[in-house]
Protein backbone atom coordinates (compact mmCIF):
# COMPACT_ATOMS: atom_id res chain seq x y z
CA UNK A 1 0.00 0.00 0.00
CA UNK A 2 1.17 3.46 -0.78
CA UNK A 3 0.44 6.50 0.97
CA UNK A 4 -1.37 8.25 -1.70
CA UNK A 5 -3.66 4.63 -1.10
CA UNK A 6 -5.60 5.19 2.06
CA UNK A 7 -6.50 1.93 4.21
CA UNK A 8 -9.68 0.19 2.68
CA UNK A 9 -11.10 0.35 6.19
CA UNK A 10 -14.73 1.97 6.35
CA UNK A 11 -15.36 2.12 9.98
CA UNK A 12 -17.75 5.06 9.52
CA UNK A 13 -20.79 3.64 7.38
CA UNK A 14 -23.79 5.06 9.24
CA UNK A 15 -21.96 7.41 11.57
CA UNK A 16 -22.26 11.47 11.45
CA UNK A 17 -19.39 13.37 12.09
CA UNK A 18 -18.75 17.61 12.34
CA UNK A 19 -15.84 18.87 11.83
CA UNK A 20 -15.07 22.52 12.81
CA UNK A 21 -13.24 25.43 10.41
CA UNK A 22 -12.68 22.50 7.80
CA UNK A 23 -12.97 23.65 4.44
CA UNK A 24 -8.96 23.65 4.61
CA UNK A 25 -5.94 22.63 6.29
CA UNK A 26 -6.19 19.79 8.55
CA UNK A 27 -9.81 19.67 8.86
CA UNK A 28 -9.99 18.80 4.85
CA UNK A 29 -7.89 16.24 5.33
CA UNK A 30 -9.66 14.84 8.17
CA UNK A 31 -13.04 15.41 6.80
CA UNK A 32 -12.14 13.64 3.27
CA UNK A 33 -10.13 10.68 5.27
CA UNK A 34 -13.58 9.78 7.34
CA UNK A 35 -16.11 10.03 4.45
CA UNK A 36 -14.03 7.86 2.53
CA UNK A 37 -14.43 5.51 5.75
CA UNK A 38 -17.99 5.81 4.94
CA UNK A 39 -18.94 8.73 7.58
CA UNK A 40 -21.65 11.77 6.41
CA UNK A 41 -19.16 14.62 7.51
CA UNK A 42 -20.72 17.97 7.96
CA UNK A 43 -18.03 20.58 7.58
CA UNK A 44 -18.32 24.04 9.03
CA UNK A 45 -16.52 27.14 7.75
CA UNK A 46 -16.94 30.57 7.19
CA UNK A 47 -15.14 30.76 3.77
CA UNK A 48 -17.96 29.77 1.15
CA UNK A 49 -14.89 29.63 -1.88
CA UNK A 50 -13.32 26.72 0.62
CA UNK A 51 -16.74 25.46 1.26
CA UNK A 52 -17.99 25.27 -2.19
CA UNK A 53 -14.36 24.01 -3.62
CA UNK A 54 -14.61 20.91 -0.90
CA UNK A 55 -18.60 20.41 -1.71
CA UNK A 56 -17.22 20.09 -5.67
CA UNK A 57 -14.58 17.37 -4.54
CA UNK A 58 -16.64 15.89 -1.99
CA UNK A 59 -19.45 15.36 -4.99
CA UNK A 60 -16.73 14.00 -7.74
CA UNK A 61 -15.89 11.62 -5.45
CA UNK A 62 -19.35 10.48 -3.94
CA UNK A 63 -18.62 11.68 -0.80
CA UNK A 64 -21.35 12.46 1.86
CA UNK A 65 -19.70 15.55 2.61
CA UNK A 66 -22.07 18.35 4.14
CA UNK A 67 -20.81 21.68 3.65
CA UNK A 68 -22.10 24.78 5.97
CA UNK A 69 -21.92 28.31 6.31
CA UNK A 70 -20.98 29.05 10.14
CA UNK A 71 -18.91 32.35 11.29
CA UNK A 72 -18.18 30.85 14.63
CA UNK A 73 -17.06 33.49 16.26
CA UNK A 74 -20.86 34.26 17.01
CA UNK A 75 -22.01 31.47 19.72
CA UNK A 76 -25.77 31.82 18.99
CA UNK A 77 -24.20 30.93 15.05
CA UNK A 78 -22.45 27.79 16.91
CA UNK A 79 -25.82 26.60 18.34
CA UNK A 80 -27.85 27.40 15.71
CA UNK A 81 -26.09 25.00 13.71
CA UNK A 82 -25.58 22.32 15.53
CA UNK A 83 -29.34 22.13 16.20
CA UNK A 84 -29.69 22.31 12.17
CA UNK A 85 -27.27 18.99 12.44
CA UNK A 86 -29.32 17.23 13.76
CA UNK A 87 -32.62 17.94 12.47
CA UNK A 88 -31.24 17.03 9.13
CA UNK A 89 -28.74 14.42 10.03
CA UNK A 90 -30.79 12.99 13.24
CA UNK A 91 -27.05 12.73 15.13
CA UNK A 92 -23.60 13.73 16.20
CA UNK A 93 -20.94 10.68 16.16
CA UNK A 94 -18.34 12.62 16.10
CA UNK A 95 -17.04 15.52 17.01
CA UNK A 96 -13.97 17.35 15.70
CA UNK A 97 -12.97 20.90 17.53
CA UNK A 98 -10.50 21.28 14.31
CA UNK A 99 -10.85 25.59 14.89
CA UNK A 100 -8.07 27.22 15.92
CA UNK A 101 -4.66 29.05 14.53
CA UNK A 102 -2.16 32.06 15.84
CA UNK A 103 -3.99 34.35 13.42
CA UNK A 104 -0.67 35.64 12.44
CA UNK A 105 -0.23 37.71 16.42
CA UNK A 106 3.30 38.16 17.26
CA UNK A 107 5.41 35.85 17.99
CA UNK A 108 6.95 37.86 21.18
CA UNK A 109 5.00 37.99 24.20
CA UNK A 110 5.87 41.92 25.04
CA UNK A 111 4.60 42.58 21.68
CA UNK A 112 1.53 40.47 21.74
CA UNK A 113 -1.83 42.97 22.79
CA UNK A 114 -4.48 42.47 25.48
CA UNK A 115 -6.97 42.36 22.15
CA UNK A 116 -4.27 39.63 20.55
CA UNK A 117 -4.68 37.25 23.56
CA UNK A 118 -8.42 37.36 23.72
CA UNK A 119 -8.94 36.71 20.20
CA UNK A 120 -6.46 33.84 20.27
CA UNK A 121 -8.31 32.37 23.12
CA UNK A 122 -11.26 33.38 21.17
CA UNK A 123 -10.57 31.25 18.46
CA UNK A 124 -8.10 28.12 19.86
CA UNK A 125 -10.41 27.68 22.95
CA UNK A 126 -14.06 29.70 23.43
CA UNK A 127 -15.47 28.50 20.18
CA UNK A 128 -14.20 24.69 20.39
CA UNK A 129 -15.81 24.93 23.97
CA UNK A 130 -18.95 26.19 23.18
CA UNK A 131 -19.72 23.50 20.03
CA UNK A 132 -18.30 21.15 22.25
CA UNK A 133 -20.99 22.02 25.29
CA UNK A 134 -23.72 22.14 22.19
CA UNK A 135 -23.13 18.76 21.36
CA UNK A 136 -22.56 16.73 24.23
CA UNK A 137 -26.41 16.41 24.96
CA UNK A 138 -26.63 14.82 21.80
CA UNK A 139 -24.30 12.33 22.09
CA UNK A 140 -25.15 11.85 26.13
CA UNK A 141 -29.13 11.22 24.81
CA UNK A 142 -27.29 8.56 22.16
CA UNK A 143 -25.28 7.03 25.07
CA UNK A 144 -21.87 7.34 22.21
CA UNK A 145 -19.55 9.54 21.29
CA UNK A 146 -15.90 10.51 20.40
CA UNK A 147 -14.46 13.83 20.80
CA UNK A 148 -11.37 14.82 19.60
CA UNK A 149 -9.42 18.12 20.14
CA UNK A 150 -6.49 19.63 18.25
CA UNK A 151 -4.23 20.60 20.51
CA UNK A 152 -0.39 21.26 19.07
CA UNK A 153 3.15 20.45 19.67
CA UNK A 154 3.03 23.86 21.15
CA UNK A 155 1.31 22.97 23.55
CA UNK A 156 3.47 20.31 24.81
CA UNK A 157 6.42 22.17 24.12
CA UNK A 158 6.51 25.57 23.42
CA UNK A 159 6.78 26.70 19.37
CA UNK A 160 9.27 27.59 16.89
CA UNK A 161 7.07 30.21 15.48
CA UNK A 162 3.52 30.88 17.32
CA UNK A 163 3.83 33.10 20.30
CA UNK A 164 2.47 32.63 23.67
CA UNK A 165 -1.55 32.95 23.15
CA UNK A 166 -1.42 30.22 20.95
CA UNK A 167 0.77 28.17 23.02
CA UNK A 168 -1.59 28.61 26.34
CA UNK A 169 -4.60 28.17 24.34
CA UNK A 170 -3.60 24.90 23.10
CA UNK A 171 -2.43 23.73 26.33
CA UNK A 172 -5.81 24.53 27.64
CA UNK A 173 -7.74 22.25 25.05
CA UNK A 174 -5.46 19.58 25.98
CA UNK A 175 -6.63 20.06 29.71
CA UNK A 176 -10.43 20.67 29.19
CA UNK A 177 -9.68 16.71 27.11
CA UNK A 178 -9.32 15.39 30.26
CA UNK A 179 -12.01 16.97 32.32
CA UNK A 180 -14.68 15.77 28.96
CA UNK A 181 -13.03 12.08 29.32
CA UNK A 182 -13.59 11.89 32.66
CA UNK A 183 -16.83 13.68 33.29
CA UNK A 184 -18.72 11.87 30.18
CA UNK A 185 -16.83 8.54 29.62
CA UNK A 186 -19.37 6.90 31.86
CA UNK A 187 -22.17 8.05 29.15
CA UNK A 188 -19.74 6.42 26.74
CA UNK A 189 -18.11 9.66 25.15
CA UNK A 190 -14.65 9.27 24.76
CA UNK A 191 -12.55 12.59 24.54
CA UNK A 192 -8.61 12.92 23.38
CA UNK A 193 -6.40 15.32 21.80
CA UNK A 194 -4.01 15.26 18.61
CA UNK A 195 -0.94 17.40 18.89
CA UNK A 196 0.40 17.89 15.89
CA UNK A 197 3.64 19.31 14.92
CA UNK A 198 4.30 21.97 11.91
CA UNK A 199 1.40 20.53 8.84
CA UNK A 200 2.03 22.75 6.09
CA UNK A 201 -0.99 24.48 5.29
CA UNK A 202 -1.11 27.55 3.54
CA UNK A 203 -1.68 29.33 6.95
CA UNK A 204 1.76 27.61 8.33
CA UNK A 205 3.68 27.79 5.22
CA UNK A 206 3.32 31.36 5.20
CA UNK A 207 3.88 32.03 9.01
CA UNK A 208 7.13 29.82 8.54
CA UNK A 209 8.55 31.76 5.89
CA UNK A 210 7.57 35.51 7.16
CA UNK A 211 9.53 34.12 10.26
CA UNK A 212 12.35 31.72 9.64
CA UNK A 213 15.02 32.22 7.17
CA UNK A 214 16.00 29.03 4.85
CA UNK A 215 18.69 28.12 6.96
CA UNK A 216 16.64 27.77 10.25
CA UNK A 217 13.88 26.23 8.02
CA UNK A 218 16.64 23.67 6.74
CA UNK A 219 17.45 23.52 10.33
CA UNK A 220 14.31 22.38 11.77
CA UNK A 221 13.81 19.96 9.32
CA UNK A 222 17.04 18.43 10.41
CA UNK A 223 15.25 18.02 13.97
CA UNK A 224 12.17 15.87 12.77
CA UNK A 225 13.75 12.39 12.55
CA UNK A 226 11.39 11.24 9.64
CA UNK A 227 12.67 14.17 7.57
CA UNK A 228 9.30 15.75 6.30
CA UNK A 229 6.97 18.01 7.83
CA UNK A 230 3.54 16.79 8.18
CA UNK A 231 0.36 16.87 5.89
CA UNK A 232 -3.42 17.02 6.31
CA UNK A 233 -3.38 13.10 5.20
CA UNK A 234 -1.16 12.45 8.74
CA UNK A 235 -3.59 13.99 11.05
CA UNK A 236 -6.48 12.80 9.14
CA UNK A 237 -5.31 9.06 10.26
CA UNK A 238 -4.71 9.68 13.31
CA UNK A 239 -8.47 11.53 13.39
CA UNK A 240 -10.01 8.36 12.04
CA UNK A 241 -8.31 6.12 14.93
CA UNK A 242 -9.30 8.26 17.58
CA UNK A 243 -12.49 8.79 16.54
CA UNK A 244 -13.50 5.40 15.67
CA UNK A 245 -15.67 3.05 17.71
CA UNK A 246 -12.67 0.45 18.33
CA UNK A 247 -10.91 3.23 20.11
CA UNK A 248 -13.68 2.94 22.80
CA UNK A 249 -10.78 2.28 25.40
CA UNK A 250 -8.66 5.20 24.10
CA UNK A 251 -9.64 8.20 26.54
CA UNK A 252 -8.05 11.42 27.97
CA UNK A 253 -5.01 10.97 25.67
CA UNK A 254 -2.77 13.25 24.19
CA UNK A 255 -1.54 11.73 21.09
CA UNK A 256 2.05 13.47 19.86
CA UNK A 257 2.49 13.13 15.87
CA UNK A 258 5.27 15.16 14.61
CA UNK A 259 7.34 12.63 13.31
CA UNK A 260 9.40 12.60 16.48
CA UNK A 261 10.29 16.35 16.81
CA UNK A 262 9.30 16.48 20.14
CA UNK A 263 12.51 13.91 20.78
CA UNK A 264 15.21 16.51 19.67
CA UNK A 265 13.64 20.02 20.81
N1 LIG B 1 -1.09 23.48 10.60
C1 LIG B 1 -0.31 23.14 11.61
O1 LIG B 1 0.92 23.06 11.50
C2 LIG B 1 -0.89 22.83 12.95
C3 LIG B 1 -0.06 22.28 13.93
C4 LIG B 1 -0.61 21.98 15.17
C5 LIG B 1 -1.94 22.22 15.42
N2 LIG B 1 -2.71 22.76 14.45
C6 LIG B 1 -4.12 23.00 14.75
O2 LIG B 1 -4.91 22.28 13.82
C7 LIG B 1 -6.11 23.01 13.56
C8 LIG B 1 -6.25 23.27 12.07
O3 LIG B 1 -5.14 24.02 11.62
P1 LIG B 1 -4.95 24.41 10.09
O4 LIG B 1 -3.53 24.89 9.95
O5 LIG B 1 -5.43 23.32 9.22
O6 LIG B 1 -5.95 25.66 9.99
P2 LIG B 1 -6.14 26.73 8.82
O7 LIG B 1 -5.52 28.03 9.22
O8 LIG B 1 -5.70 26.11 7.53
O9 LIG B 1 -7.70 27.06 8.89
C9 LIG B 1 -8.69 26.13 8.63
C10 LIG B 1 -10.01 26.83 8.34
O10 LIG B 1 -10.51 27.62 9.42
C11 LIG B 1 -11.51 28.47 8.88
N3 LIG B 1 -11.90 29.48 9.86
C12 LIG B 1 -11.13 30.43 10.42
N4 LIG B 1 -11.86 31.16 11.26
C13 LIG B 1 -13.13 30.67 11.25
C14 LIG B 1 -14.34 31.01 11.91
N5 LIG B 1 -14.40 32.05 12.77
N6 LIG B 1 -15.45 30.29 11.69
C15 LIG B 1 -15.42 29.26 10.81
N7 LIG B 1 -14.31 28.90 10.13
C16 LIG B 1 -13.17 29.59 10.36
C17 LIG B 1 -10.78 29.03 7.65
O11 LIG B 1 -11.69 29.58 6.70
C18 LIG B 1 -10.03 27.80 7.14
O12 LIG B 1 -10.71 27.15 6.10
C19 LIG B 1 -6.02 24.28 14.41
O13 LIG B 1 -6.65 24.05 15.64
C20 LIG B 1 -4.54 24.45 14.60
O14 LIG B 1 -4.23 25.22 15.73
C21 LIG B 1 -2.22 23.07 13.22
Amino acid sequence: MTRSDPAPARRYTGRVALITAAASGIGRGAALRLAREGATVVVWDRDQTLLDDLGGEARAEGLAIDPVSVDMMQSAAIAAAVQALIAQHGRIDVLVNNIGGSLHTAFRFLEQSEEDWDRVMAVNVTACVQTTRAVLPHMMAAGYGRIVNLGSKAGRFGSLFAGANYVASKGAMQAFTLQIAQEFGPHGITCNTLCPGAILTPRVESLLSQRKTPEERAQMLDGIPVGRHGTPEDIGAAVAFLAAEEAGFVNGATLDINGGQSMSI
